[in-house]
């Protein structure tokens, strides 16, 4: 085993990782030993997957105020966010959009020079920046253009697959990781670690999200003792394309697009009057599904009955300077060119808002330990989050994080060398050696169908009843897999196998949590609870790790600004 040893581990380099890296580089002007460690090439994290926007309150002499965005994403969260959290974060964000401006994004811009901001979801000021549709793209390189100017201490490990976050004594010890280029097994040492490894949606089949975001950094958490918070709330955008699921933005509801039903009506405004097409992403999925349900959908593929998305009447140049990868995506994904004809979407699982619980300054219950972006749930999003709140998630808590492991750093020495690095290491022998006869890729297929079929936009207890049964035989299934490839090398076999096992893990924890909670809030719409119980239920969800499954306990919600209202749009 090699070992490495570094000031601040970021585990994760998506937006919320290079933020807390460049945050970490500037405060410690370049002093701080930083080990960047992720399993792609630093910039294929999914991350650069985001389209539509970042919001941030960038018109108070237009009439956007931070007491307004605090007001929707609270009420868009349907009051589980909480509230003293939204108002740092509504503070703190339009300081992000500049900064970036000023490392040189390509912002849109309005005639007249200024950052243009488009209309989002649940939003009551068209307030999400942007860039085309290619946000998350661009704001990615530029964090990584800008965090160039810090090479003489960013140790990069691209390509490596970490297996495990060593905790001893209530303190980070280091990261087991594999380094796939060379085959090698390695231990990242470090005073301080930050956690920023997004979200868990390909434990669904239809899906946004890339093939690599499969739970890592939430269930290595999670075994390593930390909790995770409320992870029942998962988010169905409404408009993945038909069939693969790839994000339809928002900004193209944003930018005016529309919804229509397989009589050509534009039903939202049977659900949703005041808003339409952008009411928050829970409502329109919803009304998507009762829709497919009441048979004025479409009759798709596998099961995949859709609406149609129509920009017809946007017209070309408007679809080609705002949403050109929408139409770059839909001509060579499905041949259909979207000036021309409306898109084929339905609900798609797009977003965990739950995570590891983090304090609002992104610290979790470990000293030397912080967790920022998809991974974490510092609970801004509570039960529903508002598009466009996601990347700024990540721009404000990655800076946060950052200057607060760098300042620890500063004043820290690392932990003793782990006692149980060499555990982990014989797991993987095992593994590598083990002539069981299950195949880990079956598993992993029936775990993604299972999770659609059992905790989709609506769901009941006898459904989650079965998908937990279920993922309790595939766990017990897992325990007999083998390997084909038994080599160390680029051996995707064994990554994927190790990630399967992850995923288990945290689709066990969030259909548990989901079964638990009987009651209907944002994300969570139970057919048989079919309202909000504040009594008994506005309280955030806390699992934790045990051999024998998850143990749930509660926490209390923060509601100091606004008292729970119905939710109407
Ligand atoms: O639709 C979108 O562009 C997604 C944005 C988000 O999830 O915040």
């Amino acid at each position: 085993m090699e070992v490495y040893n570094h000031d601040l581990v970021i585990l994760g380099t998506g937006l919320a990782g290079l933020r807390a890296a460049l945050e970490a580089a500037q405060q410690s002007k370049g002093e701080l030993d930083i080990a960047l460690v992720s399993k792609l090439q630093l910039m294929r994290a999914h991350s650069v997957a985001a389209e539509g926007g970042t919001a941030a309150v960038m018109r108070q002499d237009e009439g956007d105020s931070y007491e307004l965005h605090a007001w929707d994403t609270v009420k868009g969260s349907d009051f589980l966010a909480d509230q003293n959290v939204v108002d740092f974060f509504v503070h703190e964000m339009p300081g992000e959009i500049l900064h970036l401006d000023h490392w040189g994004i390509p912002w849109s811009r309005m005639e007249d020079g200024r950052i243009a901001q488009r209309p989002f979801g649940g939003h009551t000021f068209p307030r999400a920046v942007f860039a085309a549709d290619k946000t998350g793209f661009l704001e990615m390189q530029t964090l990584y253009d800008t965090l160039m100017k810090h090479t003489k201490n960013i140790n990069r490990y691209d390509e490596g697959f970490v297996t495990s976050i060593l905790i001893e004594n209530n303190r980070f010890a280091g990261l087991t990781m594999i380094d796939m280029i060379h085959g090698r097994q390695v231990l990242i040492r470090g005073k301080a670690l930050i956690i920023a490894t997004g979200g868990a949606g390909q434990i669904f089949g239809f899906t946004t999200y890339s093939e690599t975001v499969t739970g890592d950094g939430l269930a290595m958490s999670y075994r390593a003792g930390l909790p995770l918070k409320d992870m029942e709330f998962i988010q169905f955008h409404p408009t993945g394309l038909i069939p693969s699921g790839i994000l339809m933005t928002e900004a193209c509801r944003g930018e005016g697009g529309t919804l229509l039903n397989s009589n050509g009506e534009r039903f939202m405004g049977n659900y949703a009057p005041s808003k339409m097409e952008l009411a928050p992403r829970d409502m329109v999925s919803r009304s998507e599904m009762t829709e497919i349900e009441a048979g004025r959908g479409f009759p798709g593929p596998e099961g995949l009955d859709y609406i149609h998305l129509d920009l017809r009447h946007l017209g070309r140049e408007r679809i080609l300077e705002r949403l050109p990868l929408i139409r770059e995506v839909t001509i060579k994904h499905i041949g259909l060119d979207p000036i021309e004809k409306p898109i084929p979407i339905r609900p798609v699982a797009h977003y965990t808002m739950g995570g590891v619980h983090t304090d609002i300054k992104g610290h979790t219950s470990i000293e030397n330990v912080w967790a920022a972006g998809e991974v974490a749930c510092v609970s801004l999003h509570g039960a529903n989050r508002l598009g466009a709140n996601s990347t700024a998630e990540c721009l404000v808590w990655g800076r946060v994080v950052g200057e607060e492991a760098a300042r620890y750093c500063a004043n820290a020495s690392a932990a003793e060398m782990p006692k149980t690095a060499g555990q982990e290491w014989a797991k993987i022998e095992a593994l590598i050696q083990s002539k069981g006869t299950e195949d880990h890729y079956q598993i992993r297929k029936e775990l993604r169908k299972n999770l659609d079929a059992s905790m989709g936009v609506f769901r009941t207890g006898e459904q989650m009843q079965a998908g937990l049964d279920k993922i309790r035989e595939l766990k017990e299934r897992y325990k007999y897999i083998s390997l084909k490839d038994k080599s160390l090398r680029y051996n995707t076999d064994l990554e994927r196998a190790i990630e399967t096992g992850f995923m288990i893990d945290v689709a066990e924890v969030a259909i548990l949590g989901a079964l638990t909670r009987t009651e209907s809030r944002g994300g969570h719409a139970r057919r048989d609870y079919k309202v909000r119980d504040d009594d008994n239920w506005l309280k955030h969800t806390m699992a934790h790790f045990t051999s024998g499954g998850p143990r749930l306990d509660y926490s209390p919600v923060d509601i100091s600004m606004w008292k729970p209202v119905e939710r109407k749009y």
